[in-house]
């Protein structure tokens, strides 16, 4: 594995960064203080910006080092973060990582998410290395499903009550792309 830590990435209508404590009001109004948003996330709707200002400096402390993986999504037509991706768990010794992401509620249904999630796949693969790169949604909440289909991961299996949200204990669908189908999908065109 490569502790290359998070780089930028530029997709098509999408430019993925490192957050900066000037992010807070955007971050706090475009998607972290809506409940609809959050309502399937293990942390609930940010009640002031001041509380955006703090997670963001934790995050931003956390970029010196090369296995944290962060991105701000960047909405290129206006240049307005519109929400983010990350790895949330990095299992260094298997050199696999569990992601999780959302966006603000105007934004959804574009397709904007997979076109993320694609890059950020491409990037853990290519630049770092990784050989499976997994995530999971609640049941009750299969668009999410749909963005990881969209990106090439196959459904693995069910978990039940196997995880803890907004909505409380849940059974989870995991979905995974390994090395070897990414690099065989790649050839494929
Ligand atoms: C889940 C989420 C990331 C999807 O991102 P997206 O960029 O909208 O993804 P897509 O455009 O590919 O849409 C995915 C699915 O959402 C559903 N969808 C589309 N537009 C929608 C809308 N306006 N409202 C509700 N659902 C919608 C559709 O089922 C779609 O699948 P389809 O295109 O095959 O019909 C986004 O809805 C989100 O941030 N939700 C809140 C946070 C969250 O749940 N994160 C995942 C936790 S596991």
């Amino acid at each position: 594995m490569n502790r290359t830590g998070t780089q930028r990435i530029e997709t098509e209508r999408l430019i993925l960064r490192r957050f900066t404590a000037e992010d807070a009001e955007d971050m706090y109004s475009n998607w972290a203080s809506d409940p609809e948003v959050t309502r399937f996330l293990t942390w609930p709707a940010h009640s002031s910006v001041d509380i955006t200002r703090a997670v963001l400096k934790n995050w931003m402390e956390r970029y010196r080092d090369g296995g944290y993986f962060n991105w701000a999504i960047v909405w290129k037509k206006t240049g307005s973060i519109i929400g983010s991706i990350s790895v949330v768990k990095l299992l260094e010794e298997t050199e696999a990582a569990d992601i999780g992401y959302c966006i603000g509620r105007v934004f959804w249904g574009q397709g904007i998410m997979p076109e993320a999630l694609r890059a950020v796949i491409r990037y853990l693969f290519e630049t770092v290395s990784l050989n499976r790169i997994a995530a999971c949604h609640d049941v009750r909440n299969p668009k999410s499903g749909r963005v990881m289909g969209k990106a090439g991961m196959i459904q693995e299996g069910i978990l039940r009550r196997s995880g803890r949200n907004n909505q409380g204990i849940c059974d989870e669908a995991w979905h995974a792309i390994i090395r070897e189908d990414w690099e065989k999908a790649q050839k494929k065109g």
